[in-house]
């Protein structure tokens, strides 16, 4: 495994390899890998010739009272677990490389950008956007993997990728989830004991929601609501920024649930913004 911190270097060895015809599939990651980035990098190994994986903590997605300045970060053991599932370019860019002096483009997807996650967290999907459109222009895979953990970020992703026509296919892969539920998130590990003990209660009240959901209740107001009042008596010291039921495609709202619905929660634990999401399917 190379491990290349210079785009420039970065760019000629996947030029390279796509002049010799390799299939180059890319990871984009901010680091710190848990059992969720592990499965990404093992189902994109299997997909290509060549696998590259970034890992790039992006500070452009970061507001300024976010946790930018302590997110966590251990680039010797990612190198390890890299090499061990057969990556062949750890890209570890500098923030200095990737937005030099002057750098002043911006990348945003304005229909998906500015409600769920978004709402609450302005210019993160302008930052993540960025740099995924950079990071898909400097290596140029075929394929780019990205978790349904973030499902906002997925379908942002898309939308850029067909609306700018990048020749990239964009595959979400599932959630991977702790023993107890918990989605694997680099961030639990900000988690304060009683705050993990209950934190398998985000996915337990999505767990509910699709329950009603089969048993017959379709009201999305009715769902959005049963399930803020799981948060609120299972989840108390929890401040919920959002529960929404919306189409799994194109994020949008309406008054009755189906099978393509999504149903989608943000909250903080403490100091830790947990997000989680559930196909009503
Ligand atoms: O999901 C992440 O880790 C980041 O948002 C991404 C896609 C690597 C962009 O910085």
């Amino acid at each position: 495994m190379e491990i290349v911190s210079s785009s420039d270097i970065a760019e000629k060895l996947c030029r390279q390899a796509r002049q010799s015809k390799q299939i180059i599939s890319l990871v984009p990651t901010m680091g710190f890998f848990h059992a969720g980035h592990m499965s990404l990098i093992r189902w994109a190994k299997e997909q290509s010739t060549m696998l590259v994986v970034s890992l790039f903590v992006n500070p452009a997605q970061f507001g300024p009272d976010e946790d930018f300045d302590r997110y966590p970060q251990d680039l010797e053991r990612d190198a390890r677990l890299a090499e061990e599932a057969g990556v062949d370019l750890l890209f570890t860019p500098e923030a200095r490389d990737i937005y030099p002096a002057g750098f002043s483009t911006w990348v945003e997807v304005e229909s998906f950008s500015h409600f769920l996650c978004g709402s609450k967290r302005p210019g993160h999907f302008r930052g993540v956007s960025t740099i995924v459109c950079k990071l898909l222009n400097l290596i140029r895979p075929h394929m780019a993997v990205f978790g349904q953990k973030d499902w906002q970020q997925w379908i942002i992703i898309r939308k850029m990728v067909r609306d700018l026509n990048m020749e990239v296919d964009v595959p979400g892969r599932p959630t991977v989830r702790e023993a107890d539920g918990l989605a694997m998130s680099s961030r639990n590990a900000y988690l304060s004991g009683e705050d993990r003990n209950s934190a398998p209660h985000v996915y337990q009240g999505l767990l509910h929601v699709r329950e009603l959901f089969h048993s017959g209740q379709t009201k999305i107001e009715v769902l959005e609501n049963l399930l803020l009042k799981y948060y609120r008596d299972n989840l108390p010291q929890a401040e919920v920024d959002y529960v929404r039921i919306v189409d799994a495609q194109t994020l949008g709202t309406s008054r009755q649930a189906g099978p393509g619905s999504l149903a989608a929660v943000a909250l903080k634990l403490g100091e830790t913004r947990l997000i989680d999401n559930i196909l009503l399917e």
